[in-house]
């Protein structure tokens, strides 16, 4: 029998494939209001600017670069221009003292996916935009994007850290491997942002496909890494999930400042400051950029959770 979520998710992404689509939904009032609410705007005073506000609020802050698809080494050299531009605003702005606000980089937009030597362009231009982080006194996460590539992103976390321990690894609960990878990346000063796994349109037999056994994955990998000895990041806005991970983390006598809860900017802002003010850690990632890409990246928001298209149109002003 059809899953009428299932279909939906799936409708939904083949919808973020379709330009024409996307025209007409940009143009759309309800739509244009949604994406506003879920990116910062589109360029590095909008991110900084966004990421100062939450700062304010109590909140820490990861910034996003949404680029142009990076179809050239110097397209892949623009976008990371663009990670050192906002490295640089962050600072000026103070926002980089003690890793309040971070840049997470997508490889893809430094050059992994080009035919020739993507690999290593990716590295060198993630690199840069690691040492630019180090002399801003914040830190750099690496977004998971694809689930097929885990071993090829980690290979680069790995690499990163031998000069920056402090690059942030991310993993997917959804893949039945992560538990696993929790127990490897759980080390003294490893910093792993724990996300379920974004929507997918494909089944996928190295993947969970029920969201029951996803939120079980996700409690066993939280487990290991708050009984670890790393700096757990939980990615998640499932209440439960927040609720169980704070339990364990009671449990192992986590000190408040050795771990963090992460949320999206524009999703469920007011639990984000409920945590804030409960002395809890929560950072917001925040996308900014290209007005191109606002559209696939706010129908993914869309494929995880159809009701947030209600949701963000219902919701006030507590913007981020
Ligand atoms: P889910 O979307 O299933 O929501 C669970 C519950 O949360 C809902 O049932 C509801 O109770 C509550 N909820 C959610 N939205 C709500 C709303 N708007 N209002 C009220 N309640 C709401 N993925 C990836 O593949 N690679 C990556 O690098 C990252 N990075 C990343 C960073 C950060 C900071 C976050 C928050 C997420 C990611 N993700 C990601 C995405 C992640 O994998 C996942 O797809 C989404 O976070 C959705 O999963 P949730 O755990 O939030 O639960």
């Amino acid at each position: 029998m059809i899953d009428p979520r299932a279909a939906l998710r799936q409708g939904l992404l083949g919808l973020g494939r379709s330009d024409s689509v996307r025209r007409v939904v940009e143009r759309a009032p309800v739509s244009r209001a949604a994406l506003q609410r879920l990116i910062a705007g589109e360029d590095t005073a909008a991110g900084v600017a966004a990421a100062t506000e939450l700062l304010a609020s109590g909140r820490l802050a990861t910034v996003s670069f949404l680029g142009e698809d990076t179809v050239d080494v110097a397209q892949a050299s623009r976008n990371r221009d663009a990670h050192l531009a906002m490295l640089r605003a962050l600072q000026e702005a103070g926002a980089t003292q003690r890793g309040a606000a971070e840049v997470s980089i997508k490889l893809s937009a430094v050059g992994r996916a080009l035919s020739e030597d993507g690999a290593k362009v990716a590295l060198d231009n993630a690199r840069q935009i690691c040492e630019a982080a180090a002399a801003a006194g914040t830190t750099v996460t690496i977004d998971m994007e694809d689930p097929t590539a885990v071993d090829q992103t980690l290979e680069v976390v790995r690499d990163l850290r031998a000069d920056f321990p402090w690059v942030g690894a991310v993993l997917l609960a959804d893949l039945r491997r992560t538990e696993a990878d929790c127990r490897d990346l759980a080390t003294a000063g490893s910093r792993v942002r724990l996300c379920k796994g974004a929507a997918h349109s494909q089944p996928d037999s190295a993947r969970f496909e029920d969201k029951r056994d996803v939120r079980l994955s996700y409690v066993r990998c939280a487990k290991v890494l708050l009984e670890g000895k790393g700096y757990p990041m939980l990615a998640t806005h499932d209440a439960d999930l927040i609720d169980v991970a704070r339990s364990l983390a009671d449990k192992e006598l986590r000190a408040p400042e050795s771990f963090e809860f992460q949320m999206f900017f524009g999703i469920r802002p007011e639990e984000q400051l409920r945590l804030a003010q409960a002395g809890v850690a929560v950072r917001v990632y925040v996308p900014y950029g290209d007005r191109s890409r606002w559209y696939r990246y706010a129908v993914h928001r869309m494929a995880e959770r159809p009701a947030d298209m209600m949701y963000v149109r219902r919701s006030g002003s507590t913007k981020g």
